[in-house]
């Protein structure tokens, strides 16, 4: 007992001291922060020729392709959100796409059964790319280097190879047996590569090559599209050269809502993000979080009870716009969001059961990856891309020289029934031709009084959401510096199922012992961390913070 209480005491004193005043890597005019130090490196590389923000955003992108094929990607797709200069606004969805030919039983047996692994491995989980139409889209509109300049130092990399860290051979070793599986022959990434290897992409520089020098239409009506398409009907997918050749990224309205002094501007659907964001941020608005304190019982309460009913809102309602009518204006109508939370006592938690929509669940995977980028003009952009899993459906090109994303499975493939993630959702996410399957991605941006104050965003599907909210929380409530608040330890509620998942030996004892008392059910089993948050925060005296998380190689450079 007496152990009991000097542990409980020890822990109390560790685990609320979060604000170490550790800053990351400040700069005057420009930074790019990204998972990885070669993407951040190139991107401002860019910046330094006197690009943009938006040739920054090609060069990191396409880096991160080459040297973090865990989830940076051209066989996947992404978000952008932008805020130039002059403060005007506006976000890019070039997310992936169901083919012509899927149906909404493509995944389940005679019997109606959801069939395991067909919507996460192989061809037949891979959705029609939108990455390199999402930056070509970028380049036509905001670029202002040549292609060939943006490119080169991509397809010098891949050429050259980038050297593996730690983290980047325990994803490998991980996903050793399903590459196999999955391709049926040894690819570049099942060799049983280490630490300080060098990894080599030949084949990516040829296909980047190509599209460097016949532009996006190489990869979606080319050559390069004759190849994709073959490829994945071989291994057993439904991509058409047709779905290749109608591939639009689009242009979206972001969504925006005010939070105090805070302006913030976030991604619309097909991603659940800025929606859900608002949601929840609107509900808390009116608690004094900071008096509270920063991961307090107080601030958790409130906090896992407005994500709780704001998941069971995304789970119901959202979709693609393109397909469903997303009722985006009632869902973060003040009358509405009031209406949401009077129910709620400090005394005990809200039981998920009572609260509506439907019988949903989303157990997302936590593979994706993100970058924010302000350059020396002061515009900024946010973005999130991902292959969906690590390594996507795991299926890759050896003649390409790239992985197919398994963002399939980010459908319901039964509305109502648990696909092999555990992810129920409704009609509105529906698997149908051509319809963009919902994310959670939320690559967002914050001003302040007006002016530009942060980007961020991250990793982590359903956890997505709630990460960005407590990182922008840490820094405007609890004035912890970008890397304090992107370090923070950091929890989550998403409805169903109904328990807070909390960072391993991140939360008191005594902490989680209160929350039990009233009524929360702790998932102390799941013992991953949540999300690798990468932001920007624009310092009272104009200079930029990095905020690069800690759980990952995530570096920021700058200048
Ligand atoms: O779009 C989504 O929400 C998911 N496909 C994102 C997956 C993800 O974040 C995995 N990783 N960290």
């Amino acid at each position: 007992m007496k152990k009991l209480l000097i542990a409980i005491l020890f822990s109390s004193l560790v685990f609320s001291c979060k604000n170490n005043n550790k800053r990351g890597l400040i700069t005057n005019q420009a930074m790019v922060v990204s998972a990885k130090a070669e993407a951040s490196k190139i991107g401002t590389a860019i910046l330094k020729q006197g690009g943009n923000v938006f040739d920054a955003m090609i060069a990191t992108d396409l880096a991160l392709a080459v040297c973090y094929p865990y989830a940076g990607n051209i066989g996947g797709g992404g978000f952008m959100v932008y805020r130039l200069e002059d403060g005007s606004i506006g976000a890019l969805d070039y997310r992936e796409k169901a083919s012509k030919l899927a149906t909404k039983d493509m995944y389940l047996d005679s019997l109606g059964n959801v069939i395991p692994g067909l919507s996460t491995k192989g061809g037949l989980a891979v959705g029609v790319p939108g990455t390199i139409a999402g930056l070509f889209e970028v380049h036509d509109k905001f670029g202002s280097l040549p292609m060939e300049t943006i490119m080169q130092p991509v397809i010098d990399l891949a050429n050259k190879g980038y050297v593996l860290t730690t983290k980047d051979q325990a994803v490998l070793d991980d996903k050793r047996l399903a590459f196999l599986e999955v391709n049926k022959t040894p690819i570049l990434f099942s060799k049983a590569w280490k630490a300080k290897d060098t990894i080599k992409q030949p084949k990516l520089a040829k296909t980047l090559k190509a599209i460097m020098l016949n532009g996006r239409d190489e990869f979606y009506k080319g050559e390069t599209a004759k190849k994709i398409a073959d490829f994945i009907q071989k291994n057993g997918g439904i991509i058409t050269i047709d779905d290749l050749a109608s591939y639009e990224a689009q242009w979206r309205q972001p969504v925006t809502f005010e939070y105090d002094n805070l302006n913030i501007i976030s991604m619309s659907p097909p991603s659940s993000g800025g929606i859900c964001l608002g949601q929840i941020m609107l509900q808390i608005e009116d608690y004094n979080l900071d008096e509270f304190g920063h991961n307090s019982l107080k601030a958790i309460q409130v906090i896992t009870e407005a994500e709780r009913r704001a998941y069971a809102d995304r789970s119901y309602y959202l979709g693609d716009p393109d397909f469903v009518t997303v009722p985006q204006d009632q869902l973060l109508s003040e009358s509405y969001i009031k209406s949401r939370m009077s129910n709620f006592s400090f005394d005990a938690a809200t039981a998920s059961t009572t609260v509506s929509h439907g019988k949903v669940q989303i157990i997302e995977s936590d593979e994706t990856t993100h970058y924010s980028i302000v350059d020396q003009f002061g515009n900024a952009i946010a973005v999130t891309t991902t292959l969906n899993s690590g390594y996507g459906s795991k299926l890759y090109s050896q003649e390409l020289g790239f992985f197919f994303n398994n963002e399939m499975d980010d459908f319901s493939s039964k509305p109502g029934v648990p696909n092999v993630y555990g992810l129920i959702g409704a009609e509105a996410n529906a698997i149908l031709p051509e319809k963009r399957m919902l994310s959670s991605m939320t690559p967002t941006i914050v001003e302040k009084n007006d002016q530009l104050y942060m980007t961020l965003g991250t990793p982590g599907g359903s956890t997505i959401i709630t990460s960005v909210m407590q990182t922008i929380l840490n820094v405007h409530e609890y004035d912890m510096t970008m890397q304090d608040a992107v370090d923070a330890p950091r929890f989550h509620h998403q409805w169903l199922p109904d328990t807070i998942r909390m960072e391993p030996d991140s939360f008191s004892q005594q902490l989680i012992e209160q929350l039990k008392a009233k009524g929360y059910i702790i998932n102390e089993e799941n013992a991953d961390v949540i999300g690798k948050v990468d932001g920007i925060l624009v310092l009272d005296n104009g200079q930029l913070e990095a905020g690069a998380d800690k759980r990952g190689d995530d570096t920021a450079f700058g200048f």
